[in-house]
């Protein structure tokens, strides 16, 4: 295009456009084109922009990252002041905080309240301009802030122009940036895989994010924002009665607003609300660290003013803290069954996310080295959710000088055999195999659980001792038990070591697969386990299987592939498992099934949401095991869907075609 009109033309109805996806996409959360379509229309405009630098618009979307600032951030003074929030600790807290407002206002009702998540980030102050963002700052110390606007405008969902037809001469609207839990989690996977210290939290990656010097690296740690306040606006703008109203008007004008706000009737909604949202709080994509409550009449606010820094028309009702500092005490290292030593931290107690904590696992050599903890520190423990507790890293200002290192094992803990550690790998292994007590004890509980051998009774308290008086030596071992020395041990009488004899009598009759499992074969899970017997028919074929055969099998890569060889190559275990087959352990000879027998040929299922018991892939597997066809995607040719927790719009449109929908007791039932 050569014509400089008809580009102006066009670009001035490009950045319309993409302005208009950009609301949609992140005020509206009902994006209309997908990310391809949209990558590009702004591809388009780069182009024109590109071939017509005299059409550049400072605020078109595609001039978000701008140059570096010759220096640091320079100071901001803020036009009304930035309050913080008092917070309630507990429901007696709140209860106090309604009862002052109640007073205050002379109530003899609760007033009504605007619950919000509280979102752990950072305040921002945004002024726009005729429509037109001009200055982005952060709280500071509430007075004055720095200036970040070069690194706000590389935020996707803060409108760099307001939209709407009636655009003050200016508004400031106030809210929280924050980082994403996904993009948070992505970013400290690329720490960890360059071997770099990463964030401890969200809201710390967020800070730092903000805090670069670069707009180009802030662009690429893609914050977020909702809008929750107003702050300053010009009088030709008439601002709603209520917060809720205000919160609609930034809306309006293409801020985006959490769509978990919500209006309550009086405290027993907020006490509610907060309930929901804690509930809910593991599913959110984001952090938060509790729920503002705030009066949402604003007469009211008005009435009940402020205290030094903070409203008395609001308050944070926080969640029990997802982090705590403790002390390492000690770092154990812990044999599975499999010979990985796992570096397990012994804190001193400390309660965080609900629950007390006095270990966390530190999963390797690497990951202490990456946290360059010692012993002694004072370390940052986080529990967020149901999530296994995690050291997020290391108070250094609090180490002692006697804090001491941690290090690499050379022998095993348990038996002292060496430790080995393979080339590229963060692993340690006790290289004693069942010589070794952790291992073979952990081994022979993995033999009697209930996905392998299934011995009822057997649980591994009962393991524990039979190892520590040595009653079994190896797996075989429990098949030459007596009813007699069962009942010899402490609390087992006559009834329950029958019992257990007769349990571990009919575990003999078993499958190929559950055999083959139960042995406890690095990465041989169930579901290999069951495409190895499938494929092979029998226990010889799989001994004597190469390489190259074995990897024929679904599921099954070189690297399983190499542990099978070894494992069988190994003459202990050949032993163990001959041992086993002479005690009497057999299983029905499996006939190759014909295409025809597939119980699930020519059916096409979907599956969605999170499953219990088995992972989406083994599901998959699972039921492409038995004929099945598993697609992404729900259509009329859809046989069924199985639905898990969190299904989301499969679950929907699989109501609308009405299409059979399972939950995940359909897969088990297929065993
Ligand atoms: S309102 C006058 N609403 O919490 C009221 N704050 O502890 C000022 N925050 O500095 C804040 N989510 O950074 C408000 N929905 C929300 C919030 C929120 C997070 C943060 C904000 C503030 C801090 C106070």
């Amino acid at each position: 295009m050569s014509d400089l009109k008809a580009a102006k033309a066009q670009t001035l109805e490009l950045i319309q456009v993409i302005d208009e996806h950009n609301y949609r996409y992140y005020v509206l959360d009902e994006p209309q084109i997908p990310d391809a379509e949209y990558d590009r229309l702004m591809r388009e405009l780069q182009q024109l922009e590109k071939q017509f630098p005299e059409l550049i618009d400072p605020d078109s979307p595609s001039q978000r990252v701008g140059a570096k600032p010759d220096q640091g951030f320079a100071e901001v003074t803020h036009q009304l002041p930035m309050l913080s929030l008092d917070n309630a600790m507990n429901a007696d807290e709140f209860i106090a905080f309604n009862r002052r407002v109640k007073e205050r206002l002379d109530l003899t009702q609760d007033c009504e309240y605007i619950c919000e998540p509280k979102l752990d980030g950072l305040a921002v102050s945004l002024i726009y301009n005729k429509g037109l963002l001009i200055k982005a700052a952060t709280r500071g110390d509430g007075t004055t802030g720095e200036d970040i606007t070069l690194n706000v405008r590389t935020i996707q969902s803060i409108p760099l122009k307001l939209r709407g037809k009636k655009i003050p001469e200016s508004l400031e609207a106030r809210g929280e940036i924050f980082m994403p839990l996904s993009v948070f989690d992505d970013l400290n996977q690329q720490a960890k895989n360059e071997g770099t210290k990463g964030f401890a939290n969200p809201r710390n990656a967020a800070a730092g994010s903000l805090r670069q010097l670069d707009p180009a690296i802030t662009a690429k740690r893609k914050l977020s924002f909702y809008a929750y306040s107003t702050g300053l606006v010009s009088e030709d703008l008439q601002l709603a009665d209520t917060h809720l109203e205000r919160l609609m008007q930034l809306q309006d004008f293409g801020l985006p607003v959490s769509s978990e706000v919500a209006v309550v009737a009086n405290s027993q909604g907020v006490i509610d609300y907060y309930q929901k949202i804690q509930d809910k709080r593991q599913y959110l994509p984001f952090e938060i660290d509790g729920v503002v409550c705030k009066v949402n009449e604003i007469k009211q606010q008005e009435q009940l003013g402020f205290v030094s820094r903070a409203p008395r028309w609001a308050i944070a009702i926080k969640f029990p803290a997802q982090e705590e500092m403790t002390k390492l005490l000690d770092v154990d290292f812990q044999v599975g069954r499999t010979g990985a030593i796992t570096p397990v931290a012994r804190l001193e107690p400390v309660f965080v996310g609900g629950v007390t904590v006095s270990n966390a696992t530190l999963h390797n050599m690497d990951e202490i080295e990456r946290l360059g903890i010692k012993i002694g520190d004072t370390v940052i423990i986080r529990r967020a959710g149901d999530v296994i507790p995690q050291v997020a890293s290391v108070v250094l200002s609090k180490r002692p000088e006697d804090a001491s290192s941690v290090n690499e094992l050379k022998e095993c803990p348990v038996c002292s055999s060496p430790v080995e550690r393979a080339e590229g790998e963060a692993v340690m292994r006790c290289t004693g195999g069942f010589i070794c007590d952790a291992q073979r004890t952990q081994a022979i509980k993995h033999f009697a659980s209930r996905k392998a051998m299934d011995i009822d009774g057997l649980g591994d308290k009962l393991v524990d001792i039979f190892s520590e008086l040595k009653m079994i030596k190896h797996i075989s071992d429990l098949y030459q038990l007596t009813a007699e020395q069962i009942a010899g041990i402490e609390r087992m009488g006559e009834k329950s070591a029958n019992n257990l004899i007769s349990a571990i009598e009919s575990s003999k009759s078993t499958s190929l697969a559950k055999f083959l499992y139960s042995l406890g074969i690095r990465e041989v899970g169930e579901v290999t386990a069951k495409n190895l017997a499938n494929h092979f028919l029998n226990l010889d074929a799989i001994r004597a299987a190469s390489l190259q055969d074995l990897e024929m099998v679904e599921d099954v890569g070189p690297i399983v592939a190499q542990h099978l060889k070894t494992f069988f190559a190994n003459p202990d275990n050949q032993a163990e498992v001959e041992a086993l087959i002479e005690a009497g352990i057999h299983w029905p000879k499996i006939e190759k099934k014909s295409d025809d027998e597939l119980p699930l040929k020519g059916k096409t299922f979907v599956i969605t949401g999170t499953l219990e018991n088995i992972s989406r892939a083994d599901a998959k597997i699972k039921l492409e095991s038995l004929g099945a066809k598993v697609a992404g995607s729900v259509s009329k040719n859809t046989f069924a869907l199985i639905a898990g927790e969190k299904a989301g719009s499969k679950l929907t449109k699989a109501k609308d075609l009405g299409i059979t929908i399972y939950d995940e007791s359909f897969l088990i039932k297929l065993d």
